[in-house]
């Protein structure tokens, strides 16, 4: 555990998300309304951590416009982990807010030395298409690249402008105490990426309103910054910024998914054969190494990677999920036949998202360049 490493730019090891929740001070997500439990994300806690959601109970309570802000990484194959973040846009689409997505096509520049046309084509066969695929509508959404904010130069202008007036309320301790190592590239991205959850309240977009920003546990660096200089920035009035954490879906062999490496992930784009394939070899088991020792000893399906899929995600019916749970544990259902489920499950699932993707390719421009 002590190897593990979670910054913004990079996550490796095996995340100890009690410690991150004690160094980064956010809160365990407690009661939550009926409307946010009846998604299985929220029911079963894999987002399970925010700062100050309050506010956007509030608004959505009172019926008053709120803002939902994240942002993707344009890099590698758009996989199911990634999947956790857009089904949480639709979501909050689905409740009304409006919604903004960065495409961080400069960070992905500076930080990870990835051309601005490399970043363009997989943000969009990678990952906008996957969104519209699983539901994501042109309404109410602004998709757009850091390095064109949007075809409205007042809109432009203001956003790029945030980045820079917001230097003035940074330190470079502060800088070196959130992001540990920090070159010049990097403190931009960080103060553009400030700019992204904050310009929203800007009176040339939705003016000072409550804003949430659903992450990963290792952006949370990004949030706090830009929280802190958010409150001490006058020129324009600004609500404090809002977040939530999920849980990063294992790699298939446990671990991290790794785009680098295909074998520890599924993509959206994955045939059928593929999906055996790889779960039936590489997804990580709870279960003994023989029959007769799974039989009396049961398996544990905590660390059981294919039962985690289920839980997060692929089984979403409570009680057959339960159902499961106890037969793996009691021995009675074999990895061989828990593998089997999620194997069914995933493939009915990717064969819908396929074809729903194949139709989005014709909406895309509703979405982008704006
Ligand atoms: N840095 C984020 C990542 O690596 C991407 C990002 C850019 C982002 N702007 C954002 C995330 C604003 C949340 C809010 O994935």
């Amino acid at each position: 555990m002590t190897n593990a490493i979670v910054t913004p730019w990079e996550v490796k090891g095996n995340i100890d998300y009690d410690k991150l929740i004690k160094e980064f001070g956010i809160s365990l997500l407690k009661e939550l309304p009926d409307i946010f439990n009846k998604n299985v994300l929220f029911r079963r806690k894999v987002i399970f951590a925010h700062r100050d959601i309050q506010r956007i109970l509030e608004a959505i309570k009172n019926k008053k416009k709120f803002v939902m802000m994240t942002g993707l990484m344009p890099t590698g194959k758009f996989h199911i982990g990634h999947m956790m973040l857009a089904q949480q846009m639709i979501f909050y689409q689905k409740l009304g807010a409006k919604i903004y997505i960065a495409v961080a096509d400069i960070e992905a520049y500076n930080a990870r030395n990835q051309s601005l046309e490399d970043s363009r084509q997989i943000a969009i066969e990678q990952y906008i298409l996957n969104y519209i695929a699983l539901g994501l509508k042109p309404e109410n959404c602004e998709i757009y690249f850091q390095s064109a904010r949007s075809k409205d130069a007042e809109k432009s202008n203001t956003y790029y402008c945030l980045q820079n007036l917001l230097a003035r309320y940074a330190t470079f301790n502060e800088f070196k105490a959130v992001y540990g190592e920090i070159s010049p590239g990097k403190m931009l991205s960080a103060l553009l990426q400030a700019s992204d959850m904050l310009h929203p309240q800007l009176k040339e977009f939705e003016g000072a309103c409550p804003v949430i920003v659903p992450v990963g546990i290792d952006q949370d660096p990004h949030i706090r910054l830009a929280r802190d200089i958010s409150q001490r920035f006058k020129d324009e009035k600004l609500l404090q910024l809002s977040s939530t954490y999920h849980f990063f879906m294992p790699g298939l062999s446990g671990g991290k998914m790794s785009s680098s490496d295909p074998n520890s992930f599924i993509a959206l784009t994955d045939t059928a054969e593929e999906v055996k394939k790889k779960i039936n070899k590489y997804a990580f088991s709870g279960g003994q190494t023989t029959i007769e020792e799974h039989r009396k000893l049961g398996g544990n399906p905590d660390i059981d990677v294919s039962f985690q899929y289920l839980r997060m995600f692929f089984e979403q019916d409570d009680a057959a999920l339960e159902k499961i749970e106890k037969d793996y544990r009691s021995g009675k259902l074999l990895t061989g036949e828990l593998k089997a489920i999620l194997i069914e499950k995933l493939n009915m699932f990717l064969e819908k998202h396929q074809e729903e993707r194949e139709k989005a390719k014709s909406k895309i421009d509703k979405f982008i360049f704006k």
